[in-house]
């Protein structure tokens, strides 16, 4: 299973957390749905699917399951307790590819698990705070191939690596 991590980070890599005050450019949501939709799935974090279910966000009809640890009945999701089941219930689906949408705790608990081949970032132009980060855990680092980069309109640059084995 080809497992792609998606993000929308700042210039200077902030990992920007919805809210009142900080809105995506219409870009990133279209990127994000692409994505999915190409994919046929995405994986997200439990606050990231209560965040979005909650404005009334619509993921249409790709699989969604939701990871959390303690599992939930929600009509419509699937909701697994880990990242490594999650994968595994996109391929008992019939998937051959993984889209992890966030948020940044999730997307570092597959790279913790090195679970992660694909790495996706749409830069935005402008400068975050220290916030947060999609990371590997303490001063690790992984070298990556670039795979394409190209500007999808609204000054924001997608970014497309692969993890190197
Ligand atoms: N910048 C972007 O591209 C982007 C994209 C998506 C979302 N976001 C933002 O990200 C924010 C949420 O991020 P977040 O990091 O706070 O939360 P999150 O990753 O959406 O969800 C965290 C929750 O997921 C579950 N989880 C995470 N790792 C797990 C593991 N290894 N095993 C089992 N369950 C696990 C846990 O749920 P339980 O607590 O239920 O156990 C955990 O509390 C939102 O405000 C959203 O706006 C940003």
């Amino acid at each position: 299973m080809k497992t792609i991590l998606w993000a929308a980070v700042t210039a200077n890599g902030t990992y920007m957390h919805g809210g009142q005050s900080y809105h995506w450019p219409k870009e990133v949501f279209e990127d994000f749905d692409r994505c999915a939709a190409q994919a046929g799935n995405c994986i997200i974090g439990r606050k990231t699917h209560e965040e979005y279910a909650g404005s009334g966000g619509d993921f249409g009809r790709i699989d969604v399951v939701v990871v959390s640890r303690t599992p939930r009945a929600i009509p419509g999701v699937k909701h697994v307790t880990s990242p490594r089941e999650a994968l595994l219930h996109l391929e008992e689906r019939g998937h051959v590819t993984a889209l992890v949408g966030g948020g940044d705790s999730l997307l570092n608990a597959f790279l913790a698990e090195d679970l992660a081949d694909e790495v996706i970032v749409n830069l935005t132009p402008e400068l975050g705070g220290i916030g947060n980060h999609m990371a590997l855990a303490g001063t690790d680092h992984k070298p990556m191939n670039l795979l394409g980069v190209r500007e999808i309109g609204g000054q924001i640059l997608r970014v497309h690596y692969a993890l190197r084995r």
